[in-house]
Order: C-alpha cells, then structure tokens, then sequence
C-alpha cells in the first residue's frame, strides 16, 4: 500500500527535478506532471500551456486518491516558465499567451482540481505552489512571468484562509531563491534590451551565488512538516538564512 502520494507538476528539471530525486518519505509514489516525464516518477503527459490537458491532470487526482487510505497527499505545483523574456507589445503574442497561461491560470485550476480530489480523503494533504520574488519586485521583460506569480501569492493566501475555514488541505506558496537550472540559463541569455537586469543575474552566476537546486529541494521538503500556517507566502532564504 502507498503510505504517501506525490504530484509534482515539473518534476522533469530544476528544482521540480530535485524534489523528486530528495523525496523524504521512503513509502512514496511519485507522479511528474510535464511534457518530458521525470527519472523514477510515473508520468502524466501534459503541456499544462494548453487548458485542454488540464483535465487529464484533474482525472489523475480523481482516479489515485478515489480510496486512498495512506497518511498523506502531497501536490507540489512548480512547472513554470519564464519565456518569451521581454517587453509587453514587443514579444511574440502566441509564447505571451502560454507564459499567462501556465504562470497564472494553470496553477488555480490545477490547484482547484487538487482541492476537489482530496476534499474526502482522510490523511494529511498539502499543496505547495513555487513563487517568485518577481511576484513583488520589478523586473521588466518578466511582466508575464511576475504577474503569474503575483497571481499564485494570492491564490494561495485566499485558498489558504477557505481550507483553514473548511476542507483542511494546508496550501502555501514557496519562493526558492535564485536556484542553478534551466530557468537561470535562459535569463541569462536574454538580451539587456529584452532584459535590462540581466547583468545581475549573469553576476551571481559568476560569483557562484546560485543556489542549489538539490539543497533547496530538501529545504522545503523540511518547510512542509514546519507547521506553516494555511495560506502562507514565504520566502525560503528567510526561514533558512535568517
Ligand atoms: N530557478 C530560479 O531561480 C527560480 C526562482 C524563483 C522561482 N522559481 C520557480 O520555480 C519553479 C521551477 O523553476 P526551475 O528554475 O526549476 O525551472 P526549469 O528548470 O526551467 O523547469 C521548469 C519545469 O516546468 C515544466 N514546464 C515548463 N513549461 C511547461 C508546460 N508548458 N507544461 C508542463 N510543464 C512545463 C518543465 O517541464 P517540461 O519542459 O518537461 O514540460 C520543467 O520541468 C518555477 O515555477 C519557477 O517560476 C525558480
């Protein structure tokens, strides 16, 4: 019997990637949801761009937590996008489209799926969405990207006080920092007329400040069992670098 059910939307690179290599519950079954499935985990094939294969996700969640009995349910939503980098009414209109769609619809509607799914299940449910600190600050050439994660911040702090209320899933929203991966090398190699704070970016690169994508996963892997507050928003270099 699976003690433990884990849905990890991007779990093929980055820091999605990372979390699934440092899952700490050994009982787990881990389910990636992304266009190139993830090493170790089972795959849900969906370009989460496109609202039509949100429902494919949604049937996952029906069908695997329909009579689950183990102790806990765990959605961890992180695929993300940063592209097309640059300036609103310059960019390509159709990748603007996808980068609004994925940072911002897919991860309430994807998050509302959950929540349906695991309304009647009888174990410990948590639902973790990655957040930027582009949701607050001002980065030009990101505005997509930051209104998404501005977006999941308030999703997160509204769904948060309506589960504390009634449905008990604890929901909460995790800014990683600036990690190694793929994302980082795209900003990276931004133009500065696409991206005017691209240099630095480029600087912690050089100066070796990214973070860890593995050391980052297991930071909020220990951040879930911390006894967050339904709702919450948090910064993980606040709680572990204080
Ligand atoms: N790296 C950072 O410095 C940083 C900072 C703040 C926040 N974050 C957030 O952390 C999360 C992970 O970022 P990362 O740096 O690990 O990025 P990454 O290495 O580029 O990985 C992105 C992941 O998202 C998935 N994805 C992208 N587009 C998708 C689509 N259309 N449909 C389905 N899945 C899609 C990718 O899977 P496929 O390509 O296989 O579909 C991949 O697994 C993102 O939400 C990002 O905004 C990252």
């Amino acid at each position: 019997m699976t003690d433990t059910l884990i849905w990890i939307s991007g779990a093929s690179s980055g820091i999605g990637r990372a979390l699934a290599a440092t899952v700490p519950w050994s009982e787990a079954r881990l389910i990636d949801i992304s266009r190139r499935g993830a090493p170790g985990a089972e795959h849900v094939e969906a370009d989460l761009s496109d609202p039509s294969s949100w429902p494919v996700v949604g049937e996952s969640f029906g069908r695997e937590l329909e009579g689950f009995s183990g102790e806990r349910v765990v959605f961890v939503h992180a695929a993300g996008t940063i592209q097309p980098i640059g300036f609103a009414g310059e960019v390509d209109t159709g990748e603007y489209t996808r980068n609004a769609v994925l940072n911002s619809v897919a991860p309430q509607v994807l998050g509302h799926a959950f929540l349906a799914a695991a309304k009647e299940v009888d174990a410990h449910r948590q639902l973790l969405m990655l957040t930027s600190g582009a949701a607050k600050s001002v980065y030009p050439g990101w505005s997509s990207y930051g209104a998404g994660k501005a977006a999941v911040d308030q999703w997160v702090r509204n769904v948060g006080a309506e589960q504390e209320e009634r449905g008990g899933v604890r929901v909460v929203a995790v800014t990683p920092g600036t990690v190694d991966t793929g994302m980082q090398e795209h900003i990276r190699q931004a133009s500065e007329r696409d991206f005017p704070k691209r240099q630095k970016f480029v600087d912690l690169h050089e100066r070796g400040e990214l973070a860890n994508a593995e050391t980052v996963a297991k930071d909020i892997w220990t951040l879930l069992d911390a006894g967050l507050e339904n709702g919450a928003v948090i910064d993980l270099r606040e709680v572990t670098d204080p």
